[in-house]
């Protein structure tokens, strides 16, 4: 995240993972009723409804954060006591793991990898399983790699963790970049299932910072307790805003989907030509987890530092995913400046052939 605030700006930037931000000049807002102030509770119920009635559940399994990092933070913290196992996938988003360690859990891994397409396999968590295990952590589809994980598995996932008596927490930040038959969510899949998300990859309104858990009553009661260390109130011009984004979803959602799979053809044409890079495809997602093949050295950082001084074009280094012969391309900005971007990773490719 330090990375990502500091270093990960470029010119051609392909360092993103969210769709372009909306205007707020597009969003059909009477700036009349926006307020400043207003409420002291447990979450704003127009907003709380606004989420529950996108997902068909009860408001009361609805809790708002402050995007899905705090989302992710709450829901681990309600849920792990320090020493718990946590068992969390590999490769993983850095945050995921640091909040666990942060809660003084014992981190395990199981491993995604390249050669089953980064498929979470449920014979490999239900290796890594204990009577000790709290907690099952996903994201669907997986950051870096845009892979879905199907209800089919994420019901296996369920039973295991059910025979331990743990959960299984979802992050589905990036969910709804399925745009076409986009899965319900897993909440629905069992008691055990735990999911965050917010509007801030799929939406373009990443500024207004609406998050959200779900959760079985009792956990999204705690969990909006523990929010009580962390915020008095919630930002409520935010949440004003974040319900007249809900009730013109499927606009933003749609503002957004023209870009990304624009790139998205750009990055499958590209690919074909690059005998040095290769990737597990989606036909969903707004990241590309690329693998620079082993010719060109295994380590991914010197050409990606090379790529920007050289290329003015950034991309997210693969060791913040602990996979460091990989990066992650993101799309769904700007279609002329995706373009730019990947014929400078070509040139910077030639460039490196020649070192
Ligand atoms: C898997 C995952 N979860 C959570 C987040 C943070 O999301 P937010 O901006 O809603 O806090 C990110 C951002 O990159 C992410 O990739």
């Amino acid at each position: 995240m330090h990375w990502s605030k500091t270093q990960s700006r470029a010119r051609f930037n392909l360092a993103t993972s969210g769709v372009a931000p909306f205007p707020l000049r597009e969003l059909r807002v009477d700036l009349e009723k926006l307020e400043i102030n207003d409420g002291n509770s447990y979450g704003y119920a127009p907003l709380q409804e606004a989420i529950a009635v996108h997902y068909g559940v009860d408001p009361d399994c609805v809790v708002e954060s402050a995007g899905t990092s705090m989302a992710n933070h709450l829901a681990m913290a309600a849920i792990i006591e320090p020493s718990d196992e946590v068992l969390i996938e590999h490769p993983a988003y850095g945050p995921i793991l640091d909040v666990a360690q942060y809660l003084q859990a014992k981190v395990k891994r199981f491993l995604r990898t390249e050669e089953n397409g980064w498929a979470a396999d449920p014979n490999g968590i239900r290796r890594c399983v204990t009577p000790k295990t709290r907690l099952i952590v996903i994201t669907n589809l997986h950051n870096p790699t845009s892979v879905l994980t199907p209800d089919s598995v994420l019901r296996e996932i369920g039973d295991i963790a059910r025979s331990v008596g743990a959960l299984v927490l979802v992050d589905e930040v990036y969910l709804d970049a399925v745009y076409e038959g986009t899965p319900q969510t897993s909440f629905h899949i069992g008691p055990e299932f735990v999911v965050t998300s917010s509007l801030t990859k799929v939406y373009g309104v990443s500024g207004l910072r609406c998050g959200w858990i779900l959760a079985r009553p009792d956990l999204a009661w705690k969990m909006r307790r523990l929010n009580d260390l962390y915020s008095a109130t919630a930002v409520y011009p935010g949440e004003l805003l974040s319900v007249v984004a809900f009730q013109q979803l499927n606009r933003l959602r749609e503002t957004g989907r023209r870009i990304v799979e624009a790139d998205r053809k750009l990055l499958r044409d590209f690919l074909a030509q690059q005998p040095a890079l290769s990737a597990v495809q989606t036909d969903w997602g707004t990241t590309s987890f690329v693998r620079l093949a082993h010719s060109r050295g295994s380590n991914a950082d010197v050409f990606l530092e090379r790529l920007r001084a050289q290329f003015e074009t950034s991309a997210v280094p693969g060791r913040f995913f602990e996979m460091p012969d990989h990066f992650r391309i993101g799309m769904g900005v700007n279609t002329e400046m995706f373009a730019e971007g990947l014929s400078r990773v070509g040139r910077a490719l030639v460039g490196a052939e020649d070192n």
